[in-house]
């Protein structure tokens, strides 16, 4: 006997209603099977004599989180989307649309093209096409403008903005909320309309989109999400619908959606989708590994990254004991964290009230003793390897065998922290970066004694901050900061041989990075840059050792932004201005050093500050200290501004090419002799063969 899968669409007449039901876990994806079952409903619909309406509901969590994302790597099968969504309208019995959870991009469509949509309390509603590097294409455009206007459209289409249930009714994208339930209303509301012809959104007037208001969008878009091709095309296709009849708007529609989705941006974005959910699911953990319960969080360490951290949990609605080492700096602490309130609350992201609930869940000490019950212990202070150690014995002689202890190292031997610890299956590390509270990125440390439950509840502990967690292995500077640390010396080198900073920084923002490497160099600090380079002096080479630029930018009182000089001259603001005093510095420099200054082509500036990184990311991948080439991309599009049009530095090397990049490589590794530019085997291999990473 064989077991037949449950249609994707079901169908049953209640009374003398049809209702169809999506049924296609885990977020009713429009798959051809639910499509073609969609179609089977409207057919039923039209040749029932006794039904006098129909009702598309979904089962599960939600409505549909839209078009079926894998199908767009192939050739998507018949019906389309767009045919589902045209049948719907000219049905001439009406057609009700009962929403609940989420209507997402094609979920949404089919929303659009229902004659009424009545939508359950907390219903999220959006067209996040754009967010993958596409638009909808199934009548999206041509008809969310008839209802909610010009300037909601915009921001929903080009900028993907989902909306609750509240902003939806008043805009008029959906009929009613449902006070009760949501079926019985729908039904209800079929009998209230009986005889009446059913109200068609494509038979809307199209509001007035004039040629200013679309220069206005255009201009905000490109500054707002510089280089992406599909914001603006939103722009051309509203402005389109705007003057084309209904039916050929429709068809200009779906012909921009598929040609939007074979573009490089396009099948970037997806892969960033798909790897941001691939990221949380960690390589080689046992199925059934399951997260342990935080409720309370100790933070051991009053300075930045402390403060940074205790205000995340505070947010995130933990309970936070944060233990300084005096009472001094327990006050200090306590003061730095209500001042980082106070500018929340004048930025009118809270209310006082707001700030007074996460504040009562505060506990400032200066005794381990108050960690108490802590769930969760997170060590944060200074990188020094034996001060840690000591500090984490001392917290592993205080808390309960069940507490999991993480240490905030940034670059420290982590395993021989766990060493420190009587509990090395329950410990690890979590690198936030700073400042914590601002940064949505959080690299998670396993050690090779560490638990798979505990490796588990610090990503499902960094999703409940908000953020986006990437499993790595240890590693000198983990993922980040070791592929960081090539670009910033490869800037450092391009200063050495000719180039100026404003060259590297424009050659890198042209790319799409939204700060250059040396404008950042001056936000973080050339004091703290300076002290890092000290500190890695011995595993330096002697060309890094002296590429000494940055100290002699600190000796000259220049410590970036905060001195108000770096790289760059400040004034009184923020803004960067080529300073002419850092231009006669480097000619010193490189006097000094015998160098003769060269005119370096903005295609070797961006090839060697973008391919340091790629060579970097493929040595970690070889040495397994990250699972996934896309846990990389994550990583750097989600915290450290690699623009996610291009995908990340993994997936764009091999958009670009592989063999490309390794050519180019070992072209910079013969020129300039450096043997980092190598290509890493793993790039020699796969330039080879299958061209890809993963
Ligand atoms: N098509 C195919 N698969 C989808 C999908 C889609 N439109 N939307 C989500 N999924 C998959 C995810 O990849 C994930 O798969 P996995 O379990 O194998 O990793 C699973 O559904 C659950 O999604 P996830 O994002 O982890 O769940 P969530 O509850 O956090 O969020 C949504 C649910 C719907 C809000 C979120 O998935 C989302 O925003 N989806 C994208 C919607 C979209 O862009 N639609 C337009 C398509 S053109």
């Amino acid at each position: 006997m064989t077991v037949s899968s449950p249609p994707a669409v079901s169908s049953e007449r209640i009374g003398n209603v049809l209702v169809a039901k999506i049924d296609n876990p885990p977020v009713n994806a429009l798959s051809r099977a639910v499509r073609a079952g969609l179609m089977d409903a409207l057919h039923r619909l039209e040749t029932d004599g006794n039904a006098t309406g129909l009702v598309i509901a979904a089962g599960g969590r939600m409505f549909s989180a839209g078009a079926d994302i894998d199908e767009f790597n192939g050739e998507i099968q018949q019906p389309f989307l767009g045919d589902v969504t045209n049948s719907l309208e000219r049905s001439s019995k009406p057609v009700i649309a009962a929403i609940h959870g989420t209507a997402l991009g094609g979920g949404l469509e089919v929303a659009l093209a229902c004659h009424y949509r009545i939508a359950a309390g907390g219903t999220v509603f959006g067209l996040p096409e754009v967010r993958l590097g596409t638009l909808p294409g199934s009548g999206g455009i041509v008809r969310l403008p008839r209802l909610v206007g010009i300037d909601q459209a915009l921001a929903m289409i080009a900028e993907g903005r989902r909306i609750g249930t509240e902003e939806a009714l008043s805009a008029g994208l959906i009929d009613r909320v449902a006070s009760g339930d949501l079926m019985d209303e729908c039904i209800a509301l079929l009998d209230e309309i009986a005889g009446t012809a059913p109200p068609r959104t494509g038979e809307r007037p199209f509001p007035v989109f004039d040629t200013e208001r679309q220069a206005a969008a255009r201009a905000a878009l490109a500054k707002k999400y510089r280089g992406q091709e599909a914001p603006q095309k939103a722009v051309d296709l509203l402005a389109m619908a705007s003057q084309t009849p209904f039916d050929d708007a429709l068809r200009l529609e779906h012909e921009a959606c598929r040609a939007l989705l074979s573009t490089a941006q396009s099948r970037a974005m997806r892969h960033l989708f798909k790897a941001e959910r691939e990221a949380g699911k960690i390589a080689g953990v046992a199925k059934d590994a399951a997260a342990r319960p935080i409720d309370r969080v100790g933070i051991v360490g009053t300075g930045t990254m402390g403060r940074g951290i205790a205000v995340t949990c505070l947010d995130a609605g933990f309970q936070v004991a944060l233990i300084g080492r005096s009472e001094k700096s327990a006050k200090l602490a306590r003061e730095a964290i209500s001042n980082i309130y106070a500018s929340v609350v004048r930025r009118g992201r809270l209310n006082e009230q707001q700030v007074g609930t996460r504040l009562a869940q505060l506990e400032i000490a200066y005794s381990l003793d108050r960690l108490g019950e802590a769930d969760l212990v997170i060590e944060t202070i200074s990188e020094d390897i034996d001060a840690k150690r000591t500090v984490i014995s001392a917290i592993d002689a205080v808390v309960p065998d069940h507490t999991i202890m993480v240490t905030n190292t940034s670059f420290l031997d982590i395993e021989q922290l766990a060493r420190a610890t009587k509990r090395p299956a329950n410990f690890a590390g979590m690198h936030f970066f700073n400042p914590a509270n601002l940064l949505k990125l959080v690299e998670n440390v396993r050690t090779e004694a560490a638990s798979d439950d505990v490796l588990v509840t610090l990503m499902a502990f960094a999703k409940r901050l908000g953020k986006t967690a990437v499993m790595v292995g240890p590693s000198d500077g983990f993922v980040a900061n070791r592929m960081l640390s090539k670009r910033t010396r490869e800037a450092l080198f391009l200063l050495q041989e000719g180039a100026t900073p404003q060259q590297i920084d424009r050659v890198l923002t042209e790319f799409g990075f939204p700060v250059g490497p040396l404008a950042l160099a001056d936000m973080a600090g050339l004091d703290i840059l300076a002290a890092t380079r000290k500190a890695r002096a011995a595993t330096m080479s002697k060309r890094e050792r002296e590429a000494d630029i940055i100290e002699r930018l600190v000796a000259d009182g220049r410590l970036g932004q905060k001195s108000g000089a770096g790289y760059y001259a400040y004034g009184d603001g923020r803004n960067p201005q080529p300073d002419p005093a850092v231009e006669t510095l480097l000619a010193a420099y490189r006097a000094e050093r015998g160098i003769e200054a060269r005119t370096i082509p903005d295609d070797e500036v961006r090839e060697r500050c973008v391919f340091a990184i790629i060579n970097e990311g493929a040595k970690l991948l070889e040495e397994g200290v990250v699972a996934r080439p896309g846990d990389i991309d994550v990583l750097w599009t989600k915290g450290l501004g690699f623009p996610a049009h291009l995908g990340g530095p993994m997936h764009y090397a091999e958009e670009i090419g592989l063999p490309h990049v390794r050519t180019a490589l070992a072209g910079y590794a013969a020129a300039i002799g450096d043997e980092y530019f190598k290509p890493a085997q793993l790039i020699e291999q796969r330039a080879d063969g299958c061209g890809r990473f993963g």
